[in-house]
C-alpha cells in the first residue's frame, strides 16, 4: 500500500499548506457565507435515472443537455423530453436529501455557430432567455446552465457578457414578479479564462461572469486524448512541467484575469482516456503511441476503467509529477483520475479558495467510489 501511504502523507501536507497559505480572513468567508458546490452533470437520464442516485454527494444535479431551435432561439421540448424533465426534477427533490437540479444547454457535440447566431442579436437574446426562464419554471428546476462550445472569436466573447447581463436582468426580473427565489444562472467554461492554444485568441468575459453568473463550471479536463495518437498523455492533469494545459494553470488564469475564486467550480473527469503503445515497454506519459485504445473512441467511464484494470491485472501507477493516474497491461495505456488523485486536486482546489467541484459525468462513478471520497474530502462552506 506504498501509494495509499504517499496518499495520506501528500495530502495531510495539501491541509497544511491550505492552511498556511490562504488568510484566515478568506478562509472563513468561504466556509460561512457561501455552500460548497459539488455538482455534476447527469448526461444519461434514461440509462441512469434519478432515483439511483446518491443525493447525499451532491449539492447541484445538471440534466444534460437542451437545444434551443436554430431558428427561434426558444427550447422547443417534444412530449417525451417534456416526461424527462419532470421526472428528473420530480425525482430528485424528492430525494433526501435533495439536491438543486439545473438544466445545461448545447454540450461538447453542439452547434457552435447557433449560439454565436442567437447571442449576437438583441431579439435572439430575448427569446432564448425568455424560453430558458419558462421551462426553468415548467418543469421545477432550480436553475440554467450554458454549455456553448466554444465562443469562437473576440465577438462572441462580448455577445456571451450581454447575454449574462440580460439574462441575470430577465431572472431577477421573474423572481420579483413572481416573489420565487431567483433561478441559479450558471456556465461551463474552458479550462483557461482565454485560448491561449488558438489562432484566434479570445478570453472570457470577466466582469459579466463576476456580476452576472452564480458561477462557472471549469472545464479541467480533455488535455490530451484520442483525437492526438502520437503519444499518450495525462487527459486532466493537475500539473505539467513542460506546457500550460494543466488543471493548476487553468484555474490560475482565471483568478489572475479578476473572477472572484468564488465563482469558480473546478471540473474533475468520471473518465478515462486509452491509448495503444507503440512499444509496450515504453509505458510512461508521454511515450509513443500509435492508436486509441478500448472504448468509444478511446474513452473508458472509470467504471470501465476499473473493470479493465482488474480484468487484465494493468499496473497502476499514481504520478505524483502530473497529479494523474495512469495503467497500462500489455500495449494498452489508460489516463485518468482515481478516488485517490482526485482527492489531492480538491485539496489545490480548496487552498485557491474556490467553491466547488463538479463532474462530468454523473454515472460513470463506480459505486460512487470517486464522487463519495471527494466529498469527504471537501471540507469548507459546510
Ligand atoms: C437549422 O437546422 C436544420 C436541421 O439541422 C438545418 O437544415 C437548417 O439549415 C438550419 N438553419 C439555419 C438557419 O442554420
Ligand atoms: C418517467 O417516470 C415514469 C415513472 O417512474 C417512468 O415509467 C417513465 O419511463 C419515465 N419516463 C422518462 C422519459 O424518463
Ligand atoms: C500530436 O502531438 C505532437 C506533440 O505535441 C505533435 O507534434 C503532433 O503534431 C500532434 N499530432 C496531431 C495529429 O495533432
Ligand atoms: C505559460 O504561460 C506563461 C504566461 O502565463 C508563459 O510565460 C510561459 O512561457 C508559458 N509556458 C509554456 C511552457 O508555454
Amino acid at each position: 500500500m506504498a501509494a495509499l501511504d504517499t496518499y495520506f502523507q501528500l495530502f495531510s501536507v495539501l491541509h497544511i499548506v491550505f492552511f498556511l497559505t490562504v488568510p484566515a480572513a478568506a478562509r472563513s468567508l468561504v466556509a460561512t457565507s457561501l455552500p460548497a458546490v459539488r455538482g455534476a452533470y447527469s448526461s444519461d437520464p434514461t440509462t441512469f435515472p434519478p432515483s439511483v442516485v446518491d443525493t447525499s454527494l451532491f449539492t447541484h444535479i445538471y440534466y444534460a443537455f437542451l437545444m434551443p431551435s436554430n431558428v427561434t432561439y426558444k427550447l422547443e421540448i417534444s412530449s417525451s423530453t417534456a416526461l424527462e424533465l419532470s421526472n428528473f426534477t420530480t425525482s430528485l427533490h424528492h430525494k433526501n436529501p435533495p439536491p438543486a437540479t439545473l438544466f445545461s444547454i448545447g454540450g461538447g457535440g453542439s452547434d457552435s455557430s447557433l449560439f454565436s447566431r442567437m447571442a449576437s442579436k438583441p431579439t435572439s437574446r430575448k427569446a432564448f432567455i425568455t424560453s430558458a426562464i419558462e421551462v426553468a419554471r415548467k418543469f421545477n428546476f432550480d436553475g440554467m446552465d450554458l454549455d456553448w462550445e466554444f465562443p469562437n472569436n473576440p465577438k462572441d466573447m462580448k455577445n456571451l457578457g450581454r447575454l449574462f447581463k440580460e439574462w441575470r436582468r430577465a431572472i431577477d426580473v421573474e423572481a420579483k414578479a413572481t416573489s420565487r427565489a431567483p433561478l441559479l444562472l450558471t456556465a461551463a467554461v474552458y479550462f483557461s479564462v482565454d485560448f491561449f492554444l488558438d489562432s484566434v485568441y479570445r478570453k472570457f468575459p470577466v466582469r459579466s461572469i463576476n456580476q452576472y453568473m452564480d458561477w462557472v463550471n471549469v472545464m479541467c479536463y480533455d488535455y490530451h486524448g484520442g483525437w492526438n495518437t502520437s503519444f499518450t498523455g495525462a487527459p486532466a492533469a493537475l500539473y505539467d512541467s513542460k506546457s500550460n494545459v494543466s488543471t493548476s494553470y487553468g484555474l490560475r488564469s482565471w483568478i489572475k484575469a479578476g473572477v472572484d475564486r468564488t465563482k469558480l467550480v473546478m471540473g474533475l473527469p468520471l473518465y478515462g482516456r486509452t491509448w495503444e503503445l507503440k512499444d509496450p515497454n515504453f509505458h510512461d506519459i508521454g511515450s509513443a503511441a500509435v492508436a486509441v485504445g478500448p472504448g468509444d473512441k478511446g474513452v473508458l467511464t472509470f467504471a470501465e476503467v476499473e473493470e479493465f484494470n482488474k480484468k487484465n491485472g494493468a499496473v497502476i501507477i499514481h504520478d505524483m509529477d502530473t497529479v494523474s493516474t495512469y495503467s497500462y497491461a500489455g500495449s494498452t495505456w489508460v489516463g485518468y483520475d482515481d478516488d485517490i488523485t482526485a482527492t489531492l486536486k480538491i485539496g489545490f482546489a480548496q487552498a485557491l479558495g474556490i467553491r466547488g467541484y463538479f463532474f462530468w459525468a454523473l454515472g460513470s462513478d463506480s459505486n460512487w467510489k470517486i464522487s463519495r471520497q471527494a466529498s469527504r474530502a471537501w471540507i469548507l462552506g459546510e
